[in-house]
């Protein structure tokens, strides 16, 4: 039989390589929602396992089941947005493909929002009374995950128990009221929506237990964390700047340890050469650089084999200009005001800014 009845709720579940989880999701869904009028959308990013395709299957058999399939994008925090976006429902819940969250807690954060017209969110928590990581995490992601929670909620002035869970329910309206303030990039968009929602919000939290991962793996990467770093400096300078500036920002201070070090290591063996030796720590910082980007200031967009040659070589064209500017505007306000050190900085920040439009335009152009 076709039901034609709306949904009064969306669970969004973004996936990258999960196709073997899909069917007992939706089974797990199905048993757990019974009664419910719902649907769910999968957002995944093109994964190479086929995760989109087996979606498109089950959809067929199943009209509640659709899939946005994303060609040359990644993420977590973006999948999870535009899912939410695709739903009609007034309520939207976010969980994992993997298994890891309870779907039986859904009819309990369903119930929640119900009853409660004021309340916007329903956190699955691990960190209360009756929930746990369990055996999801290994004792070293628990450390991480619990500093992270703490530095979120020092930081970010949260106090939810669990701003880094990726499962919970939030009101549509809600919603729309902080999306256009969220980071696309990144993996933590639950803390990032308790932040861009600056205490107004009323949250709920219910207790969950994390559960193992069956099929396929974490795509946790060191990457993350320095997103999630990165995410906590967006939010304390106010959301002027986007989670990619600051990473790049910071590669180029890497960039610059770089290019001391190798400065004094070169010198070493050409003492006299100081051009030279000088030039060669600078290729070398562009090529670090260049490498660090790409795999996390860019990770979205990373380029692999000769599109990874071409973009290392239009980085080093691009820096070449960034360096020009920077000398041009540092010798300029040193003319004006004889300050080294602030011409130095100013003429360095814009040579940065100038390499971050330009990569981004060319090297990284989506
Ligand atoms: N579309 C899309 N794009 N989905 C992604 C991407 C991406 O780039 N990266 C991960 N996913 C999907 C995975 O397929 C999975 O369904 C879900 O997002 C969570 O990813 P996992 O790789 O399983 O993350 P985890 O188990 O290590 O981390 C989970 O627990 C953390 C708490 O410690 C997530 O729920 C995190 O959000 C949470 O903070
Ligand atoms: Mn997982």
């Amino acid at each position: 039989m076709i039901s034609h009845k709306f949904p009064d709720l969306t669970i969004v579940v973004p996936t990258f390589n999960e196709r073997d989880n899909v069917r007992p999701l939706v089974d797990l869904l199905e048993t757990a929602l019974a009664g419910i009028a719902w649907d769910v959308v999968f957002v995944d990013d093109d994964s190479p396992d086929g995760t989109a395709k087996e979606v498109r299957a089950l959809g067929r058999e199943k009209s509640f089941v659709r899939v946005i399939h994303r060609i040359g994008r990644r993420g977590l925090s973006g999948a999870c947005i535009e899912g939410i976006l695709s739903s009609i429902a007034p309520i939207v819940a976010v969980m994992d493909g993997d298994l890891q969250h309870d779907e039986t807690k859904l009819v309990e954060m369903l119930a929640a929002l119900k009853a409660d017209p004021e309340l916007d969110l329903v956190i699955a928590s691990r960190n209360v009374s009756g929930g746990s990581s369990g055996t999801g995490l290994s004792s070293m992601r628990k450390w991480g995950s619990d500093v992270a929670t703490s530095m979120a909620r020092k930081m970010l002035k949260i106090t939810a128990t669990d701003p880094m869970s990726g499962f919970f329910m939030v009101r549509r309206e809600s919603f729309n009221s902080v999306v256009l303030n969220l980071q696309q990039q990144g993996f933590k968009i639950l803390a990032d929506m308790l932040s861009a929602s600056a205490g107004r919000w009323k949250t709920h939290e219910v207790a969950f237990t994390f559960r193992e991962r069956q099929h396929g793996e974490s795509k946790m990467d060191s990457a993350v964390t320095f997103e999630f770093l990165s995410l906590l400096a967006v939010r304390m300078t106010g959301g002027v700047v986007s989670i990619r500036f600051i990473l790049f920002m910071l590669v180029g201070l890497s960039g610059l340890a770089v290019n001391l070090i190798v400065l004094r290591f070169v010198l070493g063996f050409l003492p006299d050469q100081f051009a030279l030796s000088q030039t060669v720590a600078v290729v070398t910082a562009m090529t670090t650089n260049f490498i660090l980007n790409n795999a996390l200031t860019y990770k979205d967009r990373s380029l692999h084999g000769a599109a990874f040659l071409r973009g290392l070589l239009s980085f080093y064209g691009v820096c070449s200009v960034g360096a020009v500017a920077n000398i041009g505007v540092a010798t300029a306000i040193f003319a004006v005001v004889p300050n080294w050190a602030l011409a130095g900085f100013v003429g360095a920040f814009i040579g940065a800014l100038w390499n971050f439009v330009a990569s981004s335009l060319v090297t990284w152009k989506s």
